[in-house]
């Protein structure tokens, strides 16, 4: 469904991405990693065409999305959802209205400027904070929740654009263990429910391991290991992270498996 061929961005004398060449054939959930720089951020920045590629192409079942411009670039952005680190959301507006943003690429000015929405976007929007669990907060301010709640948020409101593809850029660097878990949950389940594909930069091996059905591996802006999380060995990693014989895969863990492993010995089985 997505085909990414010899993609690449330069700035100035800097390769940020270098001919990318990426297969996707079905729906899957996907994790790039790679040390800072490596160029994650900025391939998927073009895929969701906020930056112009240098060269290179992708296609999404056989139409070119590289050279949209316009509204036809608009309803690309709306297929292809993106989540932010720092989720991006209107931290003095209610959760609801939040959520309901994701709908602005087909509203009209006048209804955006007047606050206007259906009734039936109203209750989707309710639907999908139900089916994040967050329900509860839907009169709150967004900056009242925190931070695994908003991005719970941010999901909601990628998911209002009924995208077939969700872009996470490190969607956990900014959560504790547990929001971290419950966020990569959701996109998970998202996942697998709708067959949404998702592609999510994440900075610890262990997330990728975890949730992906395959990795992506980048080094100074080029594909260096594209494979599933068993064939992501230590070697591998070190390669991948450009590391000497002294990494360590504690050293890109976050402590969800400490997490895990402490519930396991609270609840035997
Ligand atoms: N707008 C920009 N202008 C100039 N250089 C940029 C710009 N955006 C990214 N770069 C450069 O491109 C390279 C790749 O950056 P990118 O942000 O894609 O890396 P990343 O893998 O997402 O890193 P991180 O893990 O720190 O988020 C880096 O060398 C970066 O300095
Ligand atoms: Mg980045």
């Amino acid at each position: 469904m997505l085909e990414i061929t010899n993609l690449t961005k330069t700035f100035g004398a800097n390769t940020a991405v270098d001919n990318a060449t990426l297969s996707f054939q079905r729906s899957a959930m996907i994790g790039i990693i790679g040390r800072s720089g490596a160029g994650k951020s900025t391939l998927l920045r073009m895929l969701n065409r906020l930056t112009d590629s240098s060269s290179g192409s992708f296609t999404v079942e056989g139409h070119d999305m590289t050279h949209l411009r316009g509204a036809a670039r608009r309803r690309w952005q709306s297929q292809c959802a993106m989540i932010f680190q720092q989720f991006n959301l209107v931290p003095r507006m209610d959760v609801v209205s939040n959520v309901l943003h994701g709908t602005l690429n087909r509203r009209s000015t006048m209804a955006t400027m007047f606050n206007l929405y259906p009734t039936s976007d109203v209750h989707r929007a309710i639907e999908i904070l139900d089916r994040l669990g967050i329900v509860e907060h839907a009169p709150k301010r967004a900056e009242a929740l925190s931070g695994g709640q908003q991005q719970r948020v941010a999901i909601a409101r990628a998911l209002m654009q009924d995208p077939k593809i969700i872009l996470a850029d490190e969607p956990i660097a900014s959560l504790d263990p547990m929001n971290a878990q419950v966020v990569m949950q959701a996109l998970r389940r998202i996942h697998e429910e709708d067959g949404r594909m998702v592609i999510a930069n994440l900075h610890t091996l262990d997330t990728a391991r975890r949730y992906c059905d395959r990795v992506i591996g980048m080094r100074d802006g080029r594909v260096v290991f594209d494979g599933t999380p068993e064939q992501l060995t230590t070697g591998v990693a070190r390669d991948i992270y450009g590391a000497g014989s002294d990494f360590s895969e504690a050293a890109t863990s976050t402590a969800i498996e400490t997490l895990d492993s402490t519930d396991t010995h609270a609840v035997p089985a």
